[in-house]
């Protein structure tokens, strides 16, 4: 934004401001008097600044400053103040002027001041910019889905989340742990300080001490500061320690203690450092089966087994498939920018027939892929790609075939079926019939003869 209303009764200072306005590379609007100042900014034009005189006919500046101030209370007024009104510009100052001028008028300064305000201006700006990231950062992570399991884990993670009880989160890959950890420290009094996830299966034994409660000074080759690790980081919050069934036994033994006591030691240093962190642990492994075949301690199972919640697999739950659906389409509708995006009635009856081994993240990826692939604006079964599987592939075959009528009906239905498909698949894969021919291993004529008993020429 670089335009000004400048609003100055006497015409020859207002040309001067104006030409002084412009050659800097911006733009003025004047205003002759109070009364024309108001109605231009109650009509919606919109200034970084405002230059105003105080004494106007009409409304006077004071006026124009507060209908600025009350229309768009990130414009800058500077009030402009003849010689010996010095009470005056302090009123100004008082009620929200960004800085005021003396007459006659120094053009230097009015340029500075010029500059500030539009860096003023920019910082408001970026500072917005900054809040609404922090708040789509920050705010509560949208969890979809009205079925009873996953209403009876909204409620039990809602009613551990104000405590400082550690949570441990188990379901299998992609059923939505890592959003169900965020949703606690977001409903807890910890939401502003940190929430730091770790992954523990993504990172070598011999690495993770370091990562988990840093290291002094000289503690090996390399360490060339004292460094701190997750522990510290998540002073005051949250600590994610996701896929802590995949820790290895020596890992196992080293954050017991750290568990226990929220104390350790960097690594290569003695001093014992105490931290306040609320532990949040999740898990796709069964960690009772890993207990007794003595992958797992069972000491630092009991320490995180205390408020345990199993979030259920999608195919536990199919009735959320369609909330889920609209929200990832809506979702990508938007991220993707194509707008109206949908998805056909067959496509998400397919969508509901299938086991999602992978879960919520399948579903998503799924989506997202067809919807990158689709070049309409609704997505079908076919942009899919799912191969239904189990007891809903017997009934998509049941469905593609007619069963009806003797063993001998039935099966030349079939053959037939299957003849056209093979014949249609060859015929679009190749450029002659004989060469179709050759691909199915019959004769031309053989071929001729089927398209025509086939209904395919
Ligand atoms: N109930 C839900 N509502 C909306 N989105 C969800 C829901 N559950 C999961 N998701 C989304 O599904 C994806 C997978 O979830 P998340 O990463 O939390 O799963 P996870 O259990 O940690 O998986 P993994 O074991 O693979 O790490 C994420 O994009 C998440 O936002
Ligand atoms: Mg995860």
């Amino acid at each position: 934004m670089k335009k000004l209303l400048i609003v100055e009764d006497k015409e020859s200072l207002a040309l001067m401001l104006k030409e002084t306005v412009e050659a800097e590379g911006l733009e003025a609007d004047v205003a002759s008097n109070g009364a024309e100042a108001m109605r231009t900014l109650a009509a919606g034009r919109r200034y970084f600044a405002v230059l105003t005189d105080l004494r106007l006919p009409g409304a006077d500046g004071i006026s124009v400053l507060k209908q600025v101030k009350e229309s768009d209370p990130d414009c800058a007024v500077i009030v402009m103040t003849a010689f010996g009104t010095i009470e005056n510009a302090v009123e100004a100052m008082k009620l929200g002027a960004f800085d005021f001028i003396e007459k006659p008028i120094d053009v230097d300064r009015l340029i500075l001041l010029l500059r500030r305000c539009r860096e003023h201006r920019e910082l408001i700006h970026e500072n917005l910019l900054l809040k609404e990231e922090f708040q789509q950062r920050y705010r509560l992570p949208a969890i979809i889905g009205e079925s009873p399991r996953i209403v009876e884990v909204s409620q039990a993670i809602q009613r551990v989340a104000p405590t400082d009880s550690t949570v441990l989160l188990q379901g299998e890959s992609g059923t939505g742990k890592e959003l169900f950890a965020r949703a606690i420290h977001q409903l807890s009094p910890r939401r502003d300080r940190s929430f730091v996830a770790i992954n523990c299966a993504a990172i070598p034994d011999t690495l993770i001490e370091n990562e988990l409660f840093g290291h002094e000074k000289g503690s090996f080759t390399g360490a060339t500061a004292r460094q701190i690790g997750k522990f510290e980081l998540a002073d005051g919050g949250t600590i994610f320690l996701d896929e802590i069934g995949d820790l290895g036994a020596a890992v196992q033994a080293k954050i017991l203690r750290a568990l226990q006591e929220r104390t350790f030691e960097r690594v290569g240093g003695t001093a014992t450092v105490d931290v306040d962190v609320r532990i949040v642990c999740a898990t796709n492994r069964n960690l009772t089966e890993d207990v007794k075949t003595a992958r797992f301690r069972e000491d630092l199972f009991f320490r995180i087994n205390v408020f345990p919640v199993t979030i259920p697999p999608l195919r536990a739950r199919k009735q959320d498939i369609d909330a889920l659906t609209d929200f990832f389409i809506q979702r990508l509708a938007r991220d993707l920018g194509k707008p109206g995006l949908r998805i056909g009635d067959a496509a998400r009856a397919l969508l509901r027939s299938y086991e999602w081994p992978g879960n919520i993240r399948e579903l998503e990826n799924c989506l997202e892929r067809a919807a990158i692939l689709c070049e309409r604006k609704t997505i079908e079964a076919r942009d899919l790609q799912l191969f239904p599987n189990g007891a809903d592939a017997e009934a998509a075959v049941r469905e593609a075939l007619d069963l009806s009528g003797t063993l001998g009906e039935a099966t030349e239905r079939a053959v037939r079926l299957a003849e056209r498909l093979k014949i249609a698949d060859a015929l679009r894969t190749t450029a002659t019939r004989n060469d179709a021919a050759e691909l199915l291993g019959i004769a031309p004529r053989t071929l001729a003869a089927k398209m025509k008993e086939l209904g395919l020429d």
